[in-house]
């Protein structure tokens, strides 16, 4: 049963569910379906634009990813299930990343700007998703990340890793919460 607060629902750093491999999904039953609204409406709440099951502490192979949302415009959601990578550029992209699962911290990441990935949705469908140096090209790599137990501070230097241990550590303490970009004051 899941909490009543969905914020309270989303798994933090130092969590060991986010540092496992996650299984691949091989029935989308009704129990995946609504996995998959738990993790939309988990998102929603924390103001985020994609979730990964083991933030949730499920450690199966499903993101869902909304780039669009925002004030002005329509929730648009995708829900990716056994994502992979298929395609990457030599060229970076740098972006400014967070993520739910560490409240109060940004990390300026480096990754390839343009990205295919293949993914089921809901229906069983294989989709393909191409993006290239925008939200959604960040999004679907930090995203996939995830089911292989990797985080955003994996991405940074050793030396800027710890630097952003801290911080996290820190904003943790101060009462931060998922979604939160900044240590509360
Ligand atoms: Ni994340």
């Amino acid at each position: 049963m899941a909490p009543i607060n969905p914020l309270d629902d989303i798994v933090v750093t130092p969590d060991p569910r986010l540092r496992t491999e996650c299984a691949p999904i091989e029935v989308i039953d009704d129990e995946v379906r609504a996995l998959a609204e738990r993790m939309l409406r988990d998102m929603y709440a924390a103001e985020g634009c994609g979730l990964a099951a083991p933030q949730v502490g499920e450690l199966r192979q499903i993101v869902v990813i909304d780039c669009d949302y925002g004030p002005d415009s329509d929730p648009n959601p995708y829900v990716l299930i056994n994502p992979r990578v298929v395609e990457t550029s030599e060229e970076l992209y740098e972006f400014d990343e967070g993520c739910l699962s560490f409240p109060g911290l940004t990390c300026h990441i480096s990754r390839p700007a343009h990205v295919v990935v293949e993914a089921l949705n809901l229906d069983g469908v294989l989709m393909r998703y191409e993006a290239r140096s925008n939200l959604m090209s960040v999004c679907l790599q930090h995203e996939i990340d995830h089911l292989h137990g990797i985080t955003m501070m994996d991405h940074l230097p050793a030396a800027e890793r710890m630097q952003a241990l801290r911080e996290v550590t820190e904003a943790l303490a101060a009462g931060a919460r998922p979604g939160d970009t900044h240590r509360p004051e």
